[in-house]
């Protein structure tokens, strides 16, 4: 049984199960999600993270349980999924019927910081460039719910600190709920109000992030939530690693991702 209603309540999903043939992809998750949070969730590969993205954005239904979303959402992946015959101001209303489209989608761009490249064809765009087309697709739709898979995982360090900036200004201009799927833990606790692990189709633990804003690694409390998700995750740390050492760590990772 599927039951997407068009609500403008929070994010309410009740014993939700998806599964394909034998395999119980999601297995009675509730969740719920405030209106204006910013939720990221981890888990392993294989855990569930895109199947319970996709029936929330509405791409994949559920087989059972109930699964209340906000209709305003919009959902941005790791592949900006842009048409490459459209240019980046058509790419961005695409299939959305409103008044004044091109100003909106010329504001939606504006805001990503792309007003340069309303015309651009997406092959012309550089990888972090096209991901903002993307995320300004989602806002011209003005989302009570902003899905995000992984949509930093493909992008070089630099251009990932930039959009994690971009991303959380974005949030608290338009305040829509966040869910962000990340395989990244810095990334999580930088960004989200809270964290939640997903494991054998359920959520498996979850954490308030109190830290305040805006947040960096070597921020006090910051190493210790940091071992206490990694342990979550099944990777055990010793001791938190000296801040210098815990930055070249990830701008490493980031290069190689
Ligand atoms: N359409 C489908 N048909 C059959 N199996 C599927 C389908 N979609 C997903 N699965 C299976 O469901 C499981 C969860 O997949 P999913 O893509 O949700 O994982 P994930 O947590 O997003 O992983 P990753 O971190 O690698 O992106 C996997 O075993 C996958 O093979
Ligand atoms: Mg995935």
């Amino acid at each position: 049984m599927s039951n997407i209603e068009p609500s403008a309540a929070p994010v309410q999903l009740r014993n939700v199960v998806r599964q394909f043939g034998q395999q119980r992809v999601i297995d009675g998750l509730d969740l719920d999600i405030a209106p204006g949070e910013f939720v990221a969730l981890l888990g392993a590969s294989g855990s569930g993270k895109t199947t319970l993205l996709r029936s929330l954005a509405g791409l994949d239904s559920i087989d059972s349980g109930q699964l209340r979303v906000p209709k305003a959402r919009a959902a941005v992946f790791q592949e900006p999924r842009l048409m490459p015959w459209k240019r980046a101001w058509k790419n961005v209303i695409l299939g959305l019927r409103i008044p004044d489209a091109k100003a909106r989608a010329v504001q939606a761009l504006t805001e990503v910081g792309l007003a340069h490249r309303l015309e651009a064809y997406p092959a012309t765009l550089s990888g972090g460039e096209a991901q903002r087309v993307a995320l300004a697709r989602g806002l011209v739709r003005e989302p009570k719910l902003l899905l995000l898979d992984e949509p930093f995982a493909a992008l070089d360090a630099l251009t990932r600190i930039k959009m994690h900036r971009l991303i959380i200004e974005l949030w608290r201009k338009h305040t829509p709920a966040v869910l962000l799927v990340t395989h990244d833990v810095d990334e999580a606790i930088l960004l989200a109000d809270r964290v939640i692990v997903l494991a054998n189709g359920k959520i498996a633990e979850q954490l308030s992030i109190d830290l305040p804003r805006s947040r960096d690694t070597g921020q006090e409390g910051f190493q210790a939530i940091r071992a206490r998700l990694l342990s979550l995750l099944g990777v055990e740390v010793d001791a938190p690693a000296p801040v210098a050492q815990t930055a070249a760590a990830s701008v490493r990772r980031f290069a190689h991702a």
